[in-house]
């Protein structure tokens, strides 16, 4: 099912056809934090709990990560809505190979099936898919429908929407240190030039504006499972007890809501 485009007239066929306010499941409440400039400018989510989610239904876990794709359109939406300028989705792990290869294949095609739908969508609201991880390792196939869905929304200024794909942060750590290492080996490089700056450079996740603000991990597990852990040192953090199947307008703006009351210090103290 392709989303409709976000900016665009809301059809016609809900209970208030004729006001578009009533039709949009954000709350007022979220908005509210985006006028008073309390959201986060880079969102990150761990969209943990598709397969508990399923096997409660007594589903077979590909359904959980297919109803789980539907809320992966809903939070694009609200976070275009709201104007949260990057959005950061662990969609594929690196350790999730390791899953059985019908799971995997499963979610490979679920991927290239929201490519395909979704890419109208992401261009009409100016959005700017990139993809972040090992991306040598997803098949040829699905490695041609991300590039051509991040060459065509390449020119979105509105929202980054970043897809974590056979990512893992030690990983990512992992091959940085081997490029810097590299380049001193070289001669293009001291070691004294590996400060924070080069090493992020180096990162997969270079291509994003800004470190995550806010980190959501939905189903009650309260870990990062190797997602961005350089780039989450002063993330706040915050669990949702929802499977992400279930994560809703509602919930993310109850993580928002949490997120604008902490104090961020960042090692520092308090300002008077
Ligand atoms: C974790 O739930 C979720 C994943 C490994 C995959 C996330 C994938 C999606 C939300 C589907 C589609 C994504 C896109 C971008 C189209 P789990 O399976 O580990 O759940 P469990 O802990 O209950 O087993």
């Amino acid at each position: 099912m392709a989303m409709m485009p976000l900016l665009a007239p809301r059809p016609t066929s809900t209970a208030a056809p004729t006001d578009p306010v009533a039709a949009d499941p954000v709350p007022a409440a979220a908005y509210d934090l985006a006028r008073r400039g309390l959201l986060p400018r880079h969102l990150a989510v761990i969209m943990d709990g598709n397969g508990r989610w399923a096997q409660t239904r007594g589903l077979a876990r590909n359904h959980g990560h297919r109803a789980g794709a539907e809320a992966v359109r809903r939070v694009t939406r609200m976070a275009r809505k709201l104007g949260i300028e990057v959005l950061t989705l662990y969609a594929f792990s690196e350790q999730n190979w390791s899953r059985p290869a019908s799971e995997v294949q499963g979610l490979l095609t679920l991927l290239v099936e929201f490519l395909r739908q979704e890419l109208d969508e992401l261009r009409t609201n100016d959005i700017r898919l990139v993809a972040v991880g090992n991306l040598a390792r997803l098949p040829l196939p699905v490695r041609l429908t991300l590039q051509h869905a991040i060459d065509s929304t390449a020119r979105g200024r509105s929202m980054t929407l970043a897809l974590c794909l056979s990512y893992g942060g030690r990983e990512d750590l992992v091959q940085a240190a081997r490029t810097l290492a590299s380049r001193v080996a070289a001669g293009e490089l001291a070691a004294s030039d590996i400060t924070e700056g080069a090493l992020g450079q180096a990162l997969w996740t270079a291509q994003l504006p800004c470190a995550p603000d806010l980190v959501v991990r939905t189903s009650g597990e309260q870990r990062l499972s190797n997602f961005l852990l350089w780039e989450s040192a002063y993330a706040e953090l915050y669990f949702s007890p929802a499977a992400w199947p279930e994560f809703d307008e509602q919930q993310l703006t109850a993580a928002l809501q949490a997120f604008s009351q902490r104090q961020r210090r960042f090692g520092g103290v308090a300002a008077p």
